[in-house]
């Protein structure tokens, strides 16, 4: 038999203390500013889709996203106060930049890239094109001072809004000090961008049993799908991001002139390879890819169709590249058909996250 020594028990008792006293129960930070207690706010979300992520660094409050969604809309974040967050990421055209192929700073100054819409970062786990930030808070310092966009100083963003007469208050209620710094002004930012999730296509409707495909979407489905077209392999639809949290050369080009994760990483494997970007409310954000080279979707279709540009490090899941897909004019309207399946207005149109 068994016998139960003391130490043995003993030990059991303190590892269990100390794995008790690992994660304290912090009752919610009371400010020092004479603030109230932060109202914890709880991101709901279909059970088909991923888990939610820890965010206990940053945890979401429903004050946080308030005034995350005001820094959001506030050109004081600009050199001459002109432009804000949302200038770039406009909801109406989900969350990207009116258009344009690519964006233009305070400055009047052309960037080299086109805005990224901002759907379902809650999953993402690298941001810009080139992957070179890993968290929404640092993504959220960089268009503050890059000359190409908001061309300000944190120094001096953190003077205007703290001698704002409403700013001060605001922060004080969301983390409990009126004392405002950039990683306060991050944090918030990235609470309200966390928030932004969409989940009401035709195809989550369609996964929830609500409605059926027309003729034509399934068939689109099905070349989206298989090896057929292709398009799940990065563009996963199984995870509900249309996305893959990576990075692929698609086949745009035979040299670079914007290298993408090659210019960040260093390695020339990583050459014309870019992130891929999600496929929900695709309709909204023309024109298309890093550097908006494709006005239309059925552009884009024409290119995966030819099969792409090879090159040393055109991905090995573009398995046409040469051949093509040989699509009928049929299915390509189908695959369109399919892609306008992933359009999700009530995002676009979300009063929580409008001015
Ligand atoms: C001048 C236009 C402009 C402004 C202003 C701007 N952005 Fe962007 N944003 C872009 C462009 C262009 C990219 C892609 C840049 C790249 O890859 O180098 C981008 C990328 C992003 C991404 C990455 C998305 C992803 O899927 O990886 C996030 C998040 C983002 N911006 C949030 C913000 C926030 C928050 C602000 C305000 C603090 C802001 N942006 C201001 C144009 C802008
Ligand atoms: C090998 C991975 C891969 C495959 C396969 C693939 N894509 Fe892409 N897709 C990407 C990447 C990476 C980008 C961004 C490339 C860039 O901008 O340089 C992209 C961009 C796009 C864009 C533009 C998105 C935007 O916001 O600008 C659309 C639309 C698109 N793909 C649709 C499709 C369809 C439809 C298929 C199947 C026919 C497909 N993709 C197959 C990786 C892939």
């Amino acid at each position: 038999m068994f016998r139960k020594s003391p130490i043995l028990l003993f030990s059991i008792c303190m590892t269990l203390f100390i794995a008790s006293c690992k994660k304290p129960v912090e009752p919610p930070p009371i400010s020092e500013c004479g603030g109230e207690a932060t109202t914890p706010y709880t991101v709901t979300r279909p059970a088909y889709f991923p888990s939610i992520p820890d965010m206990s660094d940053n945890p979401l409050t429903e004050e946080g996203i308030a005034l995350g969604k005001k820094l959001f809309y506030e050109k004081l974040l600009s050199k001459d106060n002109s432009m804000s967050c949302s200038s770039c990421h406009n909801p109406a055209f989900s969350f990207t930049d009116n258009g344009k192929k690519v964006s233009k700073g305070v400055n009047n100054i052309e960037g080299t890239r086109n805005s990224m819409s901002l759907l379902n970062l809650l999953w993402a786990k690298n941001f810009f094109w080139d992957g070179r930030e890993a968290t929404l808070e640092k993504q959220a310092h960089d268009p503050v001072t890059n000359p190409i966009e908001m061309h300000e100083t944190w120094p001096s963003v953190v003077e205007k809004l703290q001698n704002s007469s409403i700013y001060p208050d605001l922060f004080c209620k969301a983390f409990g000090t009126n004392t405002i710094d950039s990683n306060l002004v991050t944090k918030a930012i990235a609470q309200f961008e966390r928030t932004i999730i969409s989940t009401n296509t035709r195809y989550d409707k369609f996964i929830r049993h609500e409605i059926s495909l027309t003729e034509s979407e399934t068939n689109g489905f099905v070349i989206y799908s298989t090896e057929k077209g292709d398009c799940f392999h990065c563009h996963n639809q199984v995870d509900m991001t249309f996305a893959d949290n990576s990075f692929h050369n698609n086949g745009l080009d035979a040299t670079f002139a914007d290298k993408g994760l090659g210019a960040i990483s260093g390695n020339s494997y990583d050459d014309g390879k870019f992130k891929t970007p999600t496929l929900r409310n695709i309709v909204f954000t023309a024109p298309y890819m890093h550097d908006g080279r494709f006005a239309t979707l059925e552009d884009v279709i024409e290119h995966y169709n030819q099969g792409g540009t090879p090159s040393a490090t055109v991905d090995p899941m573009m398995k046409h590249v040469g051949t093509g897909l040989n699509l009928t004019e049929q299915d390509k309207t189908d695959l369109l058909n399919f892609l306008k399946c992933l359009t999700d207005s009530s995002v676009t149109t979300n009063p929580a996250f409008l001015e």
